[in-house]
């Protein structure tokens, strides 16, 4: 089995917007969705751009896909070819490039293509015809203007040129930024060309008799850039496509597997025993490494990355909490852009802040560009009334500040490197201990303090008191703030400098008893309490809840889903409170949590299964650590997840689970735990792996982690 490639025969048009999704090509700049090049949009094709956003009317906010470069239709004796008599298209997940092998009757086509990830603007497609029959052969090939979008359109005022270069400009509606597309074409056989411009882009029409059993075969270059990347983006985009013709395919294609090559070679799970797990293990860091931002210092990762504009393009606590572990233990300087992102973003929440009432630091729960906020008050629509759901994701997600702060101190408790805490991160810490000791005021004066009216990772439990997970994260930013003190404890000035700067003099004096008293969830035979009266809910089972739904697509959340008044939760929560904190817990009760909670879960969310994996291994139920590895590794092989919530299309891939995989596999079966720059093994390897090999930056070193069934090793790499 190739462990390396996902494949699939046939074609069915229902599949298209999952298939899409599975076989994404995507280098952190952009997303190109794995549909054929002469996709039309009922198959969602799109090339999704990282960090621009457009508002069109009053719809949502969503990343703006750009003009579908690399569009390629055939016909055959004036006929476009449009039926798939065989089919098959396969994702090369070592190497991130798309393929397919079609039977179309009179030609057969076979074609190569990738995102470049040695050079982020760059595409190259590889196409070749083989000719079954003689007759009059025509490629339309160039940049669409044929654009899918899920709450757009997002570009206006096409400008395109179809010389030489082909070349497609536009402004986004909402902030007239600059898209450009170029394109060059290199036919390999002679054709009578010409140029084609319309209000469908701009393209060369090939045209050829061509002989039955002839080949004919074109490489094509595209790139793109917006006002963002520089002063000039169409200038940008044409001149990198002449550079990449004139390297020629094999050349840029050679450059962009060698890329790949150093991504690997820093973050490789060798996983051997199970090669449909291999397989899954490798299509999840393919995933998350090909959206991760390469080409930026401060950028992060959307929740459904670069694979549309589902969620809005905006970046959750998935990122903090779920993609920051696989890349602070392999390429810590993308963990650092996430944060970073986060630190630039600090304007943002406190603005947000200050609109609730609030001081200090509040993050957009869906946060865009400058830490605008996404997440509107309506995040649902009724499957029954098509009207809007009222939800509060936004106003009492609270955990995402402490969530931002937890990984801000994790880069600092992993790395021992404070740099990042320096040029800013510290500052992050303490306006989010700011926020919450404005969001507890109420209660300051009480015995203990109570987190009220807030939503925790569980979001079909809105507005409960006391959340377990949310506490805990606040205790740990106020703790994490006054740590600073004694991290910066060779450099007095600067921290109190920074303490003036942010006139924090007050809030300071608070934070010591603030954390003494924040309300400790309740626990009852070693089982924590998810929040006050959580308890009492109705204990009724996941089947007799699901049994309740009147629609497959019915939300289970909101003032009248099926399972606000009961015990069953949609994800992890007191267990990823488990799985960040264990220890809080014992052995008991961790065993306990684990047991009580798992069965009361939908994990109707792609972030839970993981959190139960890793709490799993520590508990050494191992078959079921197993059960739930596949689970979250599985999810972008088979197309798995959620594709609705109410009438809201959420599909796209698992970033999230993505990173989870690693977590399971890093922290949870190999037992990896980085100090300071130190390592540690406490390895809990399930009946099926029989070694897990993978590389890890610690202390500035980078090191070979080994776990097989005699135990584990450490070994420093050159
Ligand atoms: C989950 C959130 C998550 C978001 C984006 C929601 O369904 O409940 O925890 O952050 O999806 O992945």
């Amino acid at each position: 089995m190739n462990t390396w490639s996902l494949e699939k025969r046939g074609f069915a048009p229902a599949d298209a917007a999952g298939d899409g999704n599975r076989f994404l090509c995507a280098n952190g700049y952009l997303g190109l969705r794995g549909v054929p090049e002469e996709a039309d949009r009922e198959l969602f094709p799109a090339v999704t751009l990282a960090g621009v956003y457009d508002q069109f009317a009053d719809r949502w906010r969503e990343p703006v896909n750009a003009p579908r470069c690399l569009f390629i239709r055939a016909f055959f004796d004036g006929k476009p070819l449009a039926e798939y008599r065989q089919h098959r298209q396969w994702l090369d997940y070592r190497h991130g490039i798309y393929g397919r092998e079609t039977d179309f009757g009179p030609i057969l086509v076979r074609s190569q293509r990738f995102a470049s990830m040695a050079g982020p603007h760059l595409l190259a497609d590889r196409y070749e015809v083989n000719c079954v029959q003689e007759g009059d052969l025509a490629l339309q090939v160039g940049i669409s203007t044929d654009i899918w979008d899920i709450n757009g359109p997002h570009l206006f005022d096409f400008r395109m040129q179809a010389a030489d270069t082909l070349a497609v400009e536009a402004v986004t509606g909402e902030k007239r930024i600059a898209v450009a597309a170029a394109q060059r074409v290199r036919a390999d056989f002679a054709a009578e060309e010409s140029p084609l411009q319309d209000e469908g882009g701009a393209f060369y029409l090939l045209k050829k008799r061509v002989k039955k059993g002839e080949r004919c075969a074109l490489s094509a270059f595209a790139a793109i850039y917006t006002a963002l990347d520089g002063p000039d983006p169409a200038r940008a985009a044409a001149a990198l496509c002449d550079q990449a013709e004139s390297r020629g395919f094999d050349a840029c294609l050679a450059a962009h597997k060698a890329a790949w090559e150093g991504i690997w070679e820093r973050s490789e799970i060798v996983m051997e025993g199970d090669e449909e797990a291999a397989l899954a293990l490798h299509a999840s860091q393919y995933h998350l490494n090909a959206i991760a931002p390469r080409h930026a210092d401060n950028l992060s990762i959307s929740a459904r990355g670069l694979s549309g504009q589902t969620y809005k393009g905006a970046i959750f606590w998935d990122s903090e909490i779920f993609f920051f572990p696989m890349f602070v233990h392999t390429q810590p300087e993308i963990a650092r852009a996430l944060l970073r992102y986060r630190i630039e973003t600090l304007p943002g929440a406190l603005k947000k802040a200050r609109e609730y009432g609030y001081r200090g630091a509040f993050y957009a729960w869906e946060s865009q560009e400058g830490g605008n906020e996404g997440c509107t008050d309506f995040n649902v629509v009724d499957v029954f009334t098509h009207r809007p759901v009222r939800t509060y994701f936004r106003d009492k997600q609270i955990h995402i500040s402490g969530d931002i702060a937890y990984a801000l101190r994790s880069y600092y408790d992993i790395t021992g490197d404070r740099s990042l805490l320096q040029a800013g991160g510290a500052k992050v810490i303490l306006e989010c201990a700011r926020f919450y000791l404005s969001r507890a005021s109420a209660h300051l004066d009480g015995d203990e303090i109570d987190f009220a009216d807030v939503i925790g990772p569980d979001e079909y439990h809105e507005r409960v008191t006391n959340n377990a997970f949310t506490n805990r994260m606040i205790r740990h930013c106020f703790e994490s703030a006054l740590l600073l003190k004694e991290i910066f404890a060779d450099q007095p000035e600067w921290f109190r400098d920074l303490l003036d700067e942010l006139d924090y003099e007050a809030d300071w004096a608070l934070l010591p008893e603030a954390l003494r008293r924040i309300r400790r969830p309740r626990v009852q035979n070693g089982v924590t309490e998810q929040f006050d009266g959580y308890f009492a809910l109705e204990d009724c089972g996941l089947e007799a809840v699901r049994s309740r739904l009147m629609d497959p697509r019915e939300y289970w959340g909101g003032d009248h889903g099926v399972a606000g008044t009961t015990q069953i939760i949609k994800q992890a929560d007191v267990i990823a409170l488990a799985a960040l904190f264990p220890q809080d817990f014992t052995d008991g009760q961790l065993a306990a949590n684990w047991a009580y909670y798992e069965p009361r879960t939908e994990h109707g969310s792609s972030l839970s299964a993981c959190m139960y994996a890793l709490t799993a291994c520590r508990v050494g139920r191992l078959d079921e650590a197993w059960r739930l590895f596949r689970k979250t590794a599985d999810i972008d092989v088979t197309g798995g997840g959620k594709q609705w919530a109410g009438e809201i299309y959420i599909g796209g891939t698992h970033p999230a689970s993505n990173g989870g995989a690693w977590m399971i596999a890093a922290l949870g079966f190999a037992g990896l735990r980085v100090q300071a720059g130190r390592l540690t093994l406490h390895p809990h390897l399930p009946s099926q792996i029989t070694r897990l090999a993978f590389p890890v930056v610690a202390g500035g070193a980078r090191w070979m982690v080994e776990v097989t069934r005699e135990g584990g090793r450490i070994r420093p790499m050159c």
